[in-house]
């Protein structure tokens, strides 16, 4: 295996691709800054289900992935790190134009291009309308893509695994036409490392004179310094449409679960609630819209408690599953049981049929207050648990549900009242997305890691994982 692969460790460029569940994303990474960032979301297709149906995701996938990696490359070519000493005209360089003459096919090897057929032989025409995609850029173009990337991340789990097939195959097809290592990397991992990245603004860079982007270089290189800047022992609380875990992290890839859900996640028991309720998927935003109508109507936020002279507005009340229990794990799915009973009521009480309908808006503000009242409690009180337990010094959330703005302030007020730092991801990058994948490939590259050359054992044998723990 050749060792040296990856040309640049200090301060590596990484291309990186996630398809773990409903959204296509890509991004492209210089250390960790976000340079281009690209999510397609299925969310409103899947939405007509209530939920994701793996096979379907996967077909939106490879529908979707030439389209959105036509877009990071050409966020890379109107960026400075490229495009200064590039040849071609600028209006060549942006779109791409297929019909110049010398296109990037000629670059292809005849052996690259059925290999590429093959590794995506099962994703329908993904292979020949990729390596079409790949012709048509302009040959000067090609060649600054493959000598500017160091190496091509994705996530190969945990997530739906006809999905996450999709991702790897297309990866692995896009290392083998550049000629780059291929790092595999975990999906959870990805939500811890969220909480470095650096939002990049291209645009702002370039309208910039040179004195302004080397202050603004060095401002980046502290805020890169403070970012990275763990005190560990830290501990993760992951919050997402497939996992609720804490995690003990004693440096950076040295991970051990505290504790996990024993049934649903707490993404999950949002998205369940909410289609309860009869609101769209993913039920988070919808239920936490609804939930802070019923705090600012009664006047109270985390760690009070609705005002006793409000209570005959609390006119259901939910579970705080595993609330005293002494271990460290979770349990939503009696959350979600306990919701489901309070509609029946409801609806048994109003002699009505449809579930949902059975709810006046007042009573589906009520249950979700009440809902994510008890998903709040919960959360944090066993988080605090688990930092005062391991004396962690960060906490760190990941996951879609930190998306959440009322949760994302009271973890802050928690963390500021035990002294604890606390790292959560920008709202953008806390549901899934390809930047926090390159971040965790970055992480790595920088600890001497190295990935898996196009075409060797490992390479072929990189397979998706459904279930991929730490
Ligand atoms: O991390 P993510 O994008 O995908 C998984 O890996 O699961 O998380 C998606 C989950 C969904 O269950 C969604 O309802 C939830 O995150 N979510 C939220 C919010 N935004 C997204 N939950 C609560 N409040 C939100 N604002
Ligand atoms: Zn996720």
């Amino acid at each position: 295996m050749n060792l040296n692969i990856i040309t640049d460790q200090k301060n590596p460029k990484i291309l990186a691709i996630e398809t773990s569940c409903d959204e296509t994303a890509i991004s492209f990474l210089h250390d960790l800054k976000s340079i281009s960032h690209h999510v397609h979301t299925q969310a409103t297709m899947h939405a007509e289900f209530g939920g994701v149906f793996p096979n379907l995701a996967k077909r939106e996938h490879a529908k979707n992935l030439i389209p959105v990696l036509s877009l990071v490359f050409k966020d890379i070519f109107d960026n400075e790190i490229w495009s200064a000493d590039l040849s071609v005209n600028n209006t060549q360089q942006k779109n791409h134009s297929p019909n110049i003459s010398e296109n990037s096919s000629q670059n292809i090897s005849a052996e690259t291009q059925k290999n590429v057929t093959e590794l995506l032989a099962r994703e329908g025409n993904l292979g020949t309308d990729l390596l079409a995609y790949i012709g048509s850029i302009p040959n000067q173009i090609f060649i600054k893509i493959k000598e500017g990337i160091d190496a091509i991340a994705v996530t190969y789990g945990p997530g739906l695994e006809p999905a996450l097939w999709v991702g790897i195959s297309f990866a692995k097809a896009l290392s083998v036409i550049f000629d780059k290592p291929l790092m595999p990397i975990n999906h959870m991992e990805g939500h811890i490392a969220s909480v470095l990245a650096i939002a990049g603004d291209q645009t702002s860079i370039q309208s910039e004179t040179s004195s302004d982007t080397e202050a603004k270089a060095t401002k980046t290189e502290e805020y890169i310094a403070e970012k990275s800047h763990i005190d560990f022992p830290a501990i993760a609380l992951l919050i997402s449409g497939g996992h609720t875990e804490l995690v003990q992290i004693n440096s950076w890839h040295d991970y051990k679960i505290l504790g996990q859900t024993v049934d649903d996640a707490v993404g999950e028991a949002y998205d369940k609630t909410a289609r309860l309720i009869g609101l769209p998927y993913p039920g988070g935003p919808a239920i936490s819209a609804l939930a802070s109508k019923f705090r600012e109507e009664n006047n109270y936020n985390w760690p009070e408690k609705i005002p006793e002279s409000n209570l005959k507005n609390r006119i259901f009340e939910l579970p705080r599953p595993m609330l005293h229990s002494k271990d460290f794990n979770f349990s939503f799915s009696g959350l979600k049981t306990a919701v489901l009973y309070a509609v029946r009521d409801n609806l048994n009480k109003k002699n009505s049929e449809n579930l949902s309908n059975s709810l006046t808006d007042n009573e589906k503000i009520a249950l979700a207050g009440e809902f994510e009242d008890a998903v709040v409690e919960v959360l944090t009180q066993k988080t605090n648990k688990a930092i005062e337990e391991i004396g962690a010094q960060t906490l760190i959330i990941g996951g879609g549900v930190i998306a959440n703005t009322y949760i994302r302030e009271s973890f802050k007020k928690l963390t500021d009242k035990l002294g604890v730092k606390l790292l959560i991801p920008e709202i953008s990058l806390a549901t899934d997305n390809a930047s926090m994948i390159g971040l965790v490939a970055t992480l790595k590259i920088k600890d001497g890691q190295n990935g898996l050359v196009p075409n060797s054992k490992e390479f072929a044998e990189l397979k998706a994982d459904g279930n991929l723990g730490f």
